[in-house]
């Protein structure tokens, strides 16, 4: 990729956004993440499987809150822009739904605005901030939601980026948010566990210069303290409500080292 590379953006440091990119075949993505890329898929093949069932929950995770009558959506680590991006599903189920992206990426704020654009009617919106500022994200998403009516909020493959001893630490990330948004609301969280693939997968990715927070399901799980999940509760992403439309069909039945779940705010 050479083409709209933003100004500052270092292409010899790897980036979770255009790693996951090269996972999920995508072109927007530079040698040192393929390298990284193709170390870990080396011996960690899952992790391919593991892109593209985050990518399918949210597709079925948006149409199940859209269904539910939820017209916004706040999505927290959005990624590069690929099949089926938030905006798409929530504005085919409901054209007038408002979408506020967040990220920390050079490449993907320069994609957003290029590429994930509205349909008539609705609303898209991009915020640059990092998820451990949640006052900030909440601060500018306001010009876009309305957090006095239910909101969709989306953590897919983010919150393992965030320490357990950062200020704020995840759970804290998450509790801040879910005190922003009103009853009704959902919260979704899909995130890699720990298992003795992922943690071998990870030092590989270490040597490489990049590093994730691997938790447990219960740890995961708690992260929705206080909302009520939704039934199937904390389970395999790719378990989560498995409809006929999932591309990632044959792997439902397969156990992934990614788990996922979704909390309503009672
Ligand atoms: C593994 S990708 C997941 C993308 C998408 N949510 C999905 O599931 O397909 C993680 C995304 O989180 C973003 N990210 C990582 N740390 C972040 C932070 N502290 N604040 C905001 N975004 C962050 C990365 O730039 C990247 O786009």
């Amino acid at each position: 990729m050479t083409e709209n590379v933003p100004a500052g953006l270092d292409q010899k440091v790897p980036s979770s956004a255009r790693c996951w990119n090269y996972l999920l075949g995508g072109k927007d993505n530079f040698a040192v993440d393929r390298a990284i890329g193709d170390a870990v898929l080396a011996d960690y093949p899952a992790i391919k499987h593991m892109a593209r069932a985050s990518r399918a929950f949210l597709r079925r995770f948006v149409t199940v809150a859209a269904d539910a009558g939820i017209r916004q959506f706040l999505d927290l680590g959005t990624g590069l822009p690929t099949a089926d991006n938030t905006h798409e599903v929530a504005q085919r189920a409901a054209h007038e739904s408002r979408i506020v992206y967040v990220d920390n990426d050079l490449l993907v704020l320069a994609h957003a605005r290029a590429l994930l654009t509205s349909a008539p009617g609705g609303v898209t919106d991009y915020v640059d901030a990092d998820v451990r500022i949640p006052e900030k994200i909440v601060a500018q998403a306001t010009e876009t939601l309305d957090f006095s009516r239910p909101i969709a909020v989306l953590m897919l493959a983010i919150l393992g980026h965030v320490r357990d001893d950062d200020q704020p630490g995840p759970a804290e990330v998450v509790h801040r948010l879910v005190a922003a948004i009103p009853s009704g609301s959902y919260v979704a969280i899909n995130d890699s566990i720990r298992t003795p693939a992922s943690e071998a997968a990870l030092e590989v990715a270490r040597r490489h210069g990049a590093d994730y927070n691997l938790r447990t399901p219960t740890q995961i799980g708690a992260f929705l303290e206080g909302l009520d999940v939704v039934e199937p509760g904390v389970v395999p992403t790719s378990l989560w409500r498995p409809d006929s439309d999932d591309p990632a069909v044959p792997l439902r039945f397969q156990p992934l080292d990614m788990y996922c779940a979704v909390g309503r705010k009672p």
